[in-house]
């Protein structure tokens, strides 16, 4: 009797959306380094911002979802922009806003934030400023799940950067964010989807 075999090839990029709201390095990063493991499907903004713009260059497709008094509307209107795509993974990068119920409802598990300092110390906006005012001498940056609260979700990866005397903000952050931009792609990478959520190694 004759043995066949079946093999079934996939396409096994994952689908990758990004959240960004300004300068946009690490979405360049994550642009530059497409490879056969995943592909930015859409680049989705809260705002006109250079990030938009490096997308539509790249011929990614886009949308900017503005902020509005009503937060929950905001969130519904973001969560339907993204999930035109249906992507495997959300990768907040640079985005200056909290994510609400009406877009964790559908993206929770898959969507992951890039966060400037060593979690759970400095949460919120600032935390390169923080981490030079307190005074730390190594901070560095985490990647992990995004939840309802800031910068709180279970941590996927860190790395540590060194506070040089002297460091100015700008500095420092740009230092973090040399590390941030390897650290993202080699998540991505290595990413697996099962059952809706994102899973890493
Ligand atoms: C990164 O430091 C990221 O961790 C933080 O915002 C910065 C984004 O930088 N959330 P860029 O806009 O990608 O240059």
């Amino acid at each position: 009797m004759a043995v066949v075999k079946l093999i079934v090839v996939s396409d096994s990029a994952k689908s990758v959306a990004v959240l960004v709201s300004g300068t946009g390095t690490l979405l360049r990063s994550i642009l530059d380094n497409q490879k056969d493991r995943y592909r930015v499907d859409i680049v989705v903004a809260d705002q006109i911002c250079p990030g938009i713009q490096r997308a539509k260059n790249a011929g990614i497709r886009t949308a900017v979802v503005p902020m509005e008094t009503n937060r929950n509307a905001w969130n519904d209107k973001l969560a339907a922009a993204v999930a035109a795509v249906n992507p495997d993974i959300v990768v907040s990068a640079g985005f200056m806003r909290i994510l609400g119920p009406g877009f964790l409802e559908q993206f929770e598990g898959r969507t992951i934030n890039a966060h400037p300092s060593l979690l759970p110390a400095f949460p919120g906006a600032h935390a390169v400023r923080d981490a030079l005012d307190y005074g730390v001498k190594v901070t560095g940056c985490t990647v992990h799940y995004v939840d309802a609260g800031m910068d709180t979700g279970k941590i996927i990866a860190q790395r540590p950067v060194a506070v040089e005397a002297g460091d100015t903000k700008a500095e420092l952050h740009e230092r973090i964010k040399k590390v941030e931009r390897e650290q993202i792609v080699e998540l991505l990478h290595n990413a697996t989807v099962e059952n809706g959520k994102v899973l890493f190694p």
